[in-house]
């Protein structure tokens, strides 16, 4: 079995040969100066390729400061998306009104904290979600389909709704200590593979040795 790719646009290949066309490694075809993707992070969308990037961060647009960073292994399906900063009307005067953005020489001009949105490693975020700006998303969380994500979710936490609150954690605080401080996501893809069994099951004892 050949290991998986990192370097691919369309990474999934169905049993009959026919190569999907719309999970994608965003890595590849992403290139946006404040998006940050890791290597195996994919997303599932039906619109053209080249308005990836549009479609998962539609507010992140030239004159915008804010960053989106996407770890390794994230898993995005189909649907969702996120708001970013500057997606923001302001709200602290009289008018929401966006005036200066119909002007090329204030465009970019926000009154408002710019605040960076973060997903850690190994994240699944399910059908239709949104994530809103700011929200840092910790490693092996699982965001349920069609939630509106307004706070941080800690790592290995499941979370759902709108807003989106705590279903449950994966594992206890210890655990997730040690999943953390084991990092998966940092070993090279041979490792990880010959591991795949323990990965799956959960055998974290199996994973220290390794
Ligand atoms: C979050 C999810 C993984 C939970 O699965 P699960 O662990 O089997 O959880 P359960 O179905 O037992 O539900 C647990 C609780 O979460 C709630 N819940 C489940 N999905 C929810 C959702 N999308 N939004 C809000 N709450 C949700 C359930 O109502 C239940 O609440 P209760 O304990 O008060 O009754 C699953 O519901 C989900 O959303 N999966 C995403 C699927 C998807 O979008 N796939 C896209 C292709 S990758």
């Amino acid at each position: 079995m050949p290991l998986l790719d990192p370097t691919l646009i369309f990474p999934v290949t169905h049993p009959d040969g026919r190569v999907s066309r719309t999970t994608v490694y965003l890595k590849n075809i992403i290139d946006h100066p404040r998006m940050e993707i890791g290597d195996y992070s994919y997303y599932t969308h039906y619109g053209k390729l080249a308005e990836t990037a549009e479609i998962l961060a539609p507010y992140l647009f030239t004159g915008s400061h804010e960053r989106l960073v996407i770890g390794k292994f994230v898993q995005i399906a189909r649907g969702s998306y996120f708001v970013t900063s500057s997606a923001n009307h302001p709200m602290s005067g009289i008018t929401t009104y966006p005036f200066r953005i119909f002007k090329p020489e204030t465009f970019g001009y926000n009154d408002l904290p710019v605040k960076d949105t973060v997903v850690g490693h190994d994240v699944w975020i399910g059908h239709d979600a949104v994530i809103m700006p700011g929200v840092q998303i910790g490693a092996g969380a699982i965001i349920a389909a069609s939630s509106v994500v307004t706070r941080n979710v800690p790592p290995y936490a499941v979370v759902g709704g709108n807003p989106a609150t705590l279903i449950r954690m994966r594992y206890t605080d210890e655990i997730i200590a040690e999943l953390l401080d084991l990092a998966w996501w940092d070993w090279p893809i041979e490792k990880i593979e010959a591991n795949l069994q323990a990965l799956e099951t959960g055998d974290l004892e199996a994973l220290k040795k390794a």
